[in-house]
């Protein structure tokens, strides 16, 4: 039988209940059993925590600490099938957990795509054998994710798929898409998109304007993100599939969005924290260090901006890290060569909390709220809010105790992050799943 465990007064807040105060959580067979102010005394509860066998009852003192439902993540490349070299399923959750994720969605564009039902089933055997937290998996939108031929959505519903996607790249023929999306209505699925038309992004390699020019970097324009973005909300109006838009990046999509909300198509979007906290100026910092290199590309303050406008507002529902883990030697190439991708599990929650909710540009609860309960809204997911009955996935950070961004003490096997170097607050200091510690800062 798994063991009780008592967190004792922790800040705690929940967007869905509304909770936010100082809080006692106690965790028995992986679910939430009580929470209260204090539980000293209460629930079969000691006054004296001491009094308690450690073999029976983990407690936890986590006084100044901030307590939140395990926070869940909807855009993570674990790389599994096939790509050990930029992570695995034991490295991948392990970042996920030192981030205080505690369920995450990992995408299928990896080697071999994940367009079988077989695959599906593969991913979810071995995230049973070797992951810390709880693994989802979306399944591609086309054979091979080469925008031919549909996969077989159904079959790799049926096998547990739970969205499905051709990130990395959009799905270039607007009549496939709106297939996917009949199909997805059909099965009760969403269709996750990267929007993009790549007549424009072409070979571009970074966002297209001055900082590109300056450095003489191929720039992407915003309209090739906001192209796809209208066509997609389009096709969602016409067909009512289920339409979820990644990462958006760019003022013009968040416009798109709106528009596209507001005329009743069923739609939601994300957004990352790298696309909510740096801008295309970072590029002038690292030069041509491919840390940066990101798709969609980090963009102008104007569309940083308005993306945490947009958050702030619930126009943009999740905030999903794009997690991109690669390899040291991949991202040793020049600007050009280099693959895509952040590293960004471990960095997502201090990053968002010093550079929005610190100076005053959100709050914390809604950061909160579209990092957990939203996301697990999104996909129907259990968890995402502090109740009793509910599973015990819950994390801890330290809001006070500044540390430096040092890549090489991440867990992801990915040390690829423009962030190294900086100074931030909001540490994970633990992360627990159905009340096992899956992670402890330390
Ligand atoms: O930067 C990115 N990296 N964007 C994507 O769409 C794909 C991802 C990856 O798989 O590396």
């Amino acid at each position: 039988m798994s063991k009780a465990l008592w967190i004792r007064q922790a800040y705690a807040i929940d967007p869905q209940s509304g909770r936010e105060g100082t809080t006692d959580i106690l965790v028995e067979k992986g679910v939430i059993a009580a929470i209260d102010g204090d539980l000293s005394g209460k629930r079969g509860l000691p006054e004296d925590p001491k009094a308690l066998s450690p073999l029976k009852v983990q407690v936890v003192e986590a006084e100044g600490l901030l307590l939140t439902p395990g926070l869940i993540d909807l855009h993570v490349h674990l790389r599994v099938p096939g790509q050990v070299h930029k992570e695995t399923m034991e490295t991948g959750t392990r970042a996920a957990a030192a981030g205080g994720f505690t369920q995450i969605l990992t995408l299928p564009n990896t080697q071999p795509v994940i367009d079988r039902p077989e695959l599906v089933e593969e991913v979810l055997s071995l995230a049973k054998e070797k992951a810390v937290v709880r693994v989802h998996v979306a399944a591609s939108v086309t054979l091979g994710q080469r925008g031919e031929t549909l996969a077989p959505l159904g079959r790799l519903s049926r096998a547990g798929a739970l969205a499905f996607t051709d990130d990395g790249r959009p799905v270039r023929d607007p009549f496939l898409m709106a297939m996917a999306l009949t199909y997805a209505r059909h099965l009760g699925k969403v269709i996750l998109s990267h929007s993009e038309e790549p007549a424009f992004s072409r070979d571009g390699v970074c966002h297209q304007g001055k900082v590109a020019l300056r450095l003489g970097l191929k720039g992407i324009p915003s309209l090739a993100e906001s192209l796809g973005v209208m066509r997609d909300i389009q096709l969602a109006l016409a067909t009512g599939g289920r339409l979820h838009l990644m990462h958006l990046s760019t003022k013009e999509s968040v416009e798109a969005l709106r528009w596209g909300k507001a005329m009743g198509a069923p739609i939601t979007a994300e957004v990352t924290p790298h696309h909510l906290a740096l801008t295309t100026e970072e590029l002038e910092r690292w030069r041509y260090d491919p840390c940066t290199k990101v798709n969609p590309p980090l963009r102008e303050e104007e569309d940083r901006q308005a993306l945490v406008e947009a958050l702030r507002e619930g126009l943009i529902d999740i905030i999903a890290t794009d997690h991109a883990p690669h390899s040291r030697e991949e991202k040793s190439l020049s600007y050009e060569e280099a693959p895509f991708g952040i590293s960004g599990l471990e960095t997502a929650f201090p990053l968002l909390y010093e550079t929005l909710v610190r100076p005053g540009h959100l709050k914390l609860t809604d950061l909160v709220r579209r990092l957990t309960v939203e996301p697990a809204r999104l996909l129907g997911l259990p968890g995402g809010k502090l109740l009793e009955g509910e599973p015990a996935d819950l994390s801890l950070f330290d809001l006070h105790t500044p540390f430096v961004v040092d890549p090489e003490t991440f867990q992801s096997k990915g040390k690829n992050t423009p962030l190294k170097g900086r100074e931030l607050r909001g540490r994970c200091v633990g992360t627990f799943v159905a009340g096992k510690e899956v992670w402890r800062l330390g």
